[in-house]
């Protein structure tokens, strides 16, 4: 579709603006436009609290794992002395990559002319090169990346100026308090590839209405009572949510059994799920056993991965029958999320259509229009 020189201008998101029952969603080339996509690089990625992984990736010294965030690569590793810190990925010779995927190591060492950094990001070494009067190693450690966390969950941030991540968070640590995040640790990661935009599935996620068509045959067959189809709750922090009241475990196909509950919920926590999702990429799923993340990392305009983690408490771990009970968590997370994957792809196939076709938020999309009007209050000159 032809998208307007002034794509920033107010006036042509007039109708989102709108209130949620009159309101449409973005217009097409918010989920197409290249100019659209850098904007929100520079204005929301480079900006806000982007969430990066979970402490008990990297439990031991050396240990690492790497990430990026709309598409600028970080390294986050644990040091000697138990901290975990970030850095930019890029080499202090001539900026190479320097890590990949996780792992352990006794140094960082780039592929490209081997400089070698120490796990706090010293410069170490470089071979062949010796030190000299206006080269000194200690004058060329790793770029460090801001990183907070809040429990076990890390977060950067590439604004020097940026407010902490408590106030970020808001009330969202509160919230989730009665899950005993703390006792949390991440069992098993896995990637999936997404021919769509970042903002699709955020969206998705946020949107209760697809759930019987998308997922006739799997998470609809779960009996679902009280959902908050059309309300959200307040909340104080970058953050939106709704909860699901249910029968059994959301984290679990219908018919399957599973661990005991987490044993600190109460009240409704004990009969239901807690979706909260961070702004820009962060989706949560707090369940009465488990508690999942699906983390968006935007690859470019129509494109994204998505990085499933499941979450128990650390002692489910010691159980005998961990790996074989854990994997009916994963089945579910294996099932359900490529159905998510394809109807985000089909979405993004359609609003490559030369005419703006999108004309409608139901009553059941409120969320997602929270969210829509969030990116615009970012992005907006
Ligand atoms: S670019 Fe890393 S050592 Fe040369
Ligand atoms: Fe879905």
């Amino acid at each position: 579709m032809s998208v307007p020189q002034d794509l920033f201008d107010p006036a042509h998101y007039v109708s989102v603006r709108a209130p949620a029952e009159r309101a449409t969603p973005l217009p097409n080339w918010c989920y197409t436009s290249p100019d659209f996509y850098r904007r929100e690089v520079e204005r929301i990625f480079l900006k806000v609290w982007n969430y990066v992984g979970h402490a008990s990736q990297i439990p031991q010294p050396g240990d690492y794992f790497t990430a990026a965030v709309a598409g600028a690569p970080v390294v986050v590793i644990r040091g000697d002395d138990g901290e975990i810190r970030a850095f930019h990925n890029s080499c202090r010779h001539r900026g190479s990559r320097i890590a990949w995927d996780e792992g352990n190591c006794k140094n960082l060492t780039c592929p490209y002319h081997n400089w070698t950094y120490g796990r706090d990001g010293a410069l170490i070494a470089t071979p062949l090169i010796e030190e000299e009067d206006g080269f000194r190693h200690a004058d060329f450690p790793l770029l460090p990346v801001t990183l907070d966390r809040w429990a076990g969950f890390l977060f950067v941030n590439f604004d020097p100026d940026c407010a902490p991540l408590a106030d970020y968070l808001g009330d969202l640590p509160a919230n989730c308090g009665v899950y005993a995040p703390d006792t949390l640790a991440c069992a098993r990661r896995k990637t999936y590839s997404v021919a769509g935009n970042w903002k699709l599935y955020f969206e998705n996620y946020n949107d209760s209405l697809h759930i019987p068509f998308v997922h006739g045959g799997t998470l609809a067959r779960q009996s679902v009572k009280g959902r908050q189809r059309s309300t959200h709750e307040e909340t104080e922090g970058a953050y939106i949510t709704h909860f699901t009241r249910h029968e059994g475990s959301r984290g679990l196909l219908t018919g399957e059994t599973g661990f005991p509950k987490i044993e600190s919920l109460t009240g409704r926590y004990e009969t239901g799920t807690y979706y909260p999702c961070l702004y820009p990429t962060l989706l949560f799923g707090w369940t009465i056993d488990c508690v999942w993340i699906f983390e968006i990392r935007p690859t470019g305009p129509e494109t994204m991965d998505l990085v499933a983690s499941s979450f128990f408490p650390q002692d489910r771990f010691d159980r005998p029958d961990f790996e074989e009970i854990a994997q009916r968590y994963y089945a579910r997370v294996d099932t359900v999320l490529p159905e998510d994957n394809e109807a985000v792809g089909w979405q993004q196939e359609g609003l490559r259509a030369s005419v703006n076709a999108a004309a409608k938020i139901t009553h059941m999309e409120t969320l997602c229009h929270a969210f829509d009007n969030w990116v615009l209050d970012q992005v907006l000159d």
